[in-house]
């Protein structure tokens, strides 16, 4: 998500936390912020919305702050809209703590609440402040820098990869890490910390990567790690070897791989904050149960991998709501003089959030009197702000041109809506409820099963990298996900794919299958498995090639007809389209790595379609 660098030394902070945040602008950010801790022991904060430069010019690179140990941050909204004051970092009332922050922390609202009942002022919108609030207020019993940050971090829930200064102690900084990526980084009288190890290449290769649940004293001298219980530990050092642009991918080789390996991370952002006690809990959604319960009509609209997310919503949320979903390509419904008004709910996905063809159907939309739900990754954008409610995604910033991570979580977010509603309307059986809430939560473990056995999809793809065309079948959430699996296909390994209902195919386009045509079957619901079973038979009677998916459970089965199968742990039907992704979305990432295509910049497309 954001980007983090700290610095302990004899030089002077800011131009260094200025190169090291510079090292991680390819990651995207919308704000900027630094902050040292002066010789006469006040803490010094700057901070700028925009690029990273206006904060470089606003403080002459760093020359204006005066003081050898400081953090830095470049934000990617998540809380808070982006400018300079929800920027990082965020300081505490008496100015005493600075505070940088990636991740999320999930009892902020509460936190917050009961801080301000003590009489504390807050500043910004975001999670983060309250941590710097909460270490003044258990500073103020105890006096000890260590200790606070140790009571903070028993106080806190959520995921956080923590830079922490204190202007009565001016030696050093505090870091802290639980479920979002921290390193150290040791160099010669002088220590560091960052979220990447981009930040760190020209002044250390020196690294030690944090575990959960650890925190570190950095000074000039050394740095010390503690374990969960604040006991020393000794851990082991890494050399880095790799170049700046391997370090930026985090050593993947390109960043649609490393965004389908973020997958579980970014399903846990999405999620967990959302899941209370066995209930799903959208504090961030505005809409009222009395306003749910007035919607006639629900459309979904929005533009290729968003609209097939919405694709497998449609059949969820009528699943769970039993209301009518209609799902809407953007660039059709603005034109297609849309039965909308004060009873309709649009809910509005996108990834970017400035689609052109997205926003103007939002418009459309909100001109006829919707109300507009957005589903959105990018904070403060377009959509987002125009929206009347916006359930963000937390995804982090995708880089590659191909969807990955963004799709998961949309669909996360999607199938969260679609059980709030449901049990809103009383219509979906508490049972089922019950059961589609626990697979929720175990969906990012699922995911990481899932990646696990990416090297089966690679051999398969070194193998069947060269057909001229692919088809990909299914029925209901199968076929919803094939339309995912096939776009992936084409956009990045430029191979002609279609995607099928698979009973829609007796009806013209069976003609086209014939000796060794590729076709990857989805048959990963078990509602309809059997008829997958009678689809795969027929295709592969008139030659076909089959590339099968299933459920562990439905392995054997399948294999009995299929050419290979690939499999997905068992889950609800309502979430296999989320872990049936994963393997469509490798398969289409190694078969255009054999090609030798722009994996990250593939032909004509651009990541923010921002033209009709
Ligand atoms: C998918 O891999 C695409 N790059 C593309 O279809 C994308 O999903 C579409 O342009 C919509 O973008 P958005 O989610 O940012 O609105």
């Amino acid at each position: 998500m954001c980007g983090i660098v700290g610095f302990v030394g004899a030089r002077q902070a800011a131009p260094i936390l200025l190169d090291g945040l510079s090292r991680l602008e390819y990651r995207g950010y919308d704000s900027a912020g630094v902050a040292v801790v002066t010789p006469q022991g006040e803490i010094d904060l700057r901070k700028a919305k925009g690029r990273l430069q206006v904060l470089n010019d606003m403080v002459h690179g760093g020359a204006d702050l005066d003081g050898c140990v400081g953090i830095g941050h470049t934000r990617w909204a998540t809380h808070g809209v982006p400018n300079s004051t929800n920027s990082h970092p965020h300081m505490s009332e008496d100015g005493r703590f600075a505070v940088i922050h990636n991740g999320i922390i999930e009892n902020y609202a509460e936190i917050k609440e009961y801080l301000i009942r003590q009489g504390i002022h807050f500043r910004s919108e975001t999670d983060t402040e309250v941590v710097a609030q909460l270490l003044e207020f258990y500073y103020n019993k105890c006096h000890d820098f260590f200790r606070s940050v140790g009571r903070v971090l028993r106080r806190i829930k959520g995921a956080y990869a923590l830079g922490i200064l204190c202007a009565d102690c001016p030696d050093r900084m505090i870091a802290a890490r639980k479920d979002t990526p921290l390193l150290l980084g040791f160099g010669d009288g002088e220590n560091f910390i960052a979220s990447d190890v981009t930040a760190l290449l020209p002044y250390t290769r020196d690294v030690v990567y944090m575990d959960d649940g650890e925190t570190a004293i950095l000074t000039r001298e050394g740095i010390e790690v503690f374990d969960p219980l604040q006991q020393p530990i000794e851990k082991e050092h890494h050399h880095i070897d790799w170049d700046v642009s391997a370090a930026e991918k985090g050593g993947y080789p390109h960043f649609m791989l490393k965004e389908i390996f973020e997958q579980p991370d970014a399903l846990s952002r999405a999620i967990s904050p959302r899941i209370r006690d066995g209930r799903v809990v959208l504090d961030d959604m505005k809409l009222t149960a009395e306003q749910i319960r007035s919607f006639d009509r629900i459309y979904i609209v929005a533009c290729g991998s968003s609209y097939h997310v919405g694709m497998v919503g449609k059949y969820n949320l009528e699943h769970l709501t039993r209301r009518n979903v209609e799902v809407c390509l953007a660039s059709e419904f603005r034109y297609s003089d849309p039965i909308v008004d004060a009873r309709s709910l649009v809910i509005v996905i996108s990834q970017s959030g400035e689609t052109l063809d997205t926003l103007a159907a939002l418009r459309e939309a909100k001109a006829r009197g919707a109300y507009i739900l957005a589903i959105v990754n990018v904070v403060g954008s377009s959509v987002a702000r125009e929206a009347d409610d916006t359930l963000y995604t937390f995804a982090g910033p995708e880089i590659a041109v191909a969807t990955t991570k963004a799709y998961s979580t949309q669909l996360a977010v999607l199938n969260l809506i679609g059980l709030a509603f449901g049990e809103t309307l009383g219509a979906v059986d508490p049972t089922e409820y019950h059961e589609a809430v626990t697979e929720l939560e175990r969906l990012p473990e699922l995911a990481r099963q899932v990646l696990s056995r990416c090297d089966d999809i690679q051999e398969y793809a070194a193998a069947n990298f060269n057909h001229s065309s692919v088809f990909y079948i299914g029925r209901n959430l199968d076929y919803a996900l094939g339309l995912e699996g096939s776009l992936k296909m084409k956009e990045i390994s430029y191979i002609h794919s279609e995607s099928y209902a698979s009973g829609e195919l007796k009806h013209g386009t069976i003609s086209l299958i014939e000796d060794g045509t590729l076709v990857v079957a989805l048959g990963t619901c078990g509602r309809l498995f059997d008829k997958m079973i009678s689809n795969v038979i027929e295709v592969k009677a008139r030659g076909a090639e089959v590339l099968a998916l299933t459920t562990e459970s439905r392995r054997d089965a399948m294999a009995r007809v299929a050419s290979t199968v690939l499999t997905v742990p068992d889950t609800i039907d309502l979430l296999l389209p989320n872990l049936g992704v994963i393997p469509l979305q490798l398969y289409a990432y190694y078969v255009a790595l054999q090609r030798g295509c722009d994996i990250d910049k593939p032909r004509n497309l651009a990541k923010s379609v921002t033209v009709e």
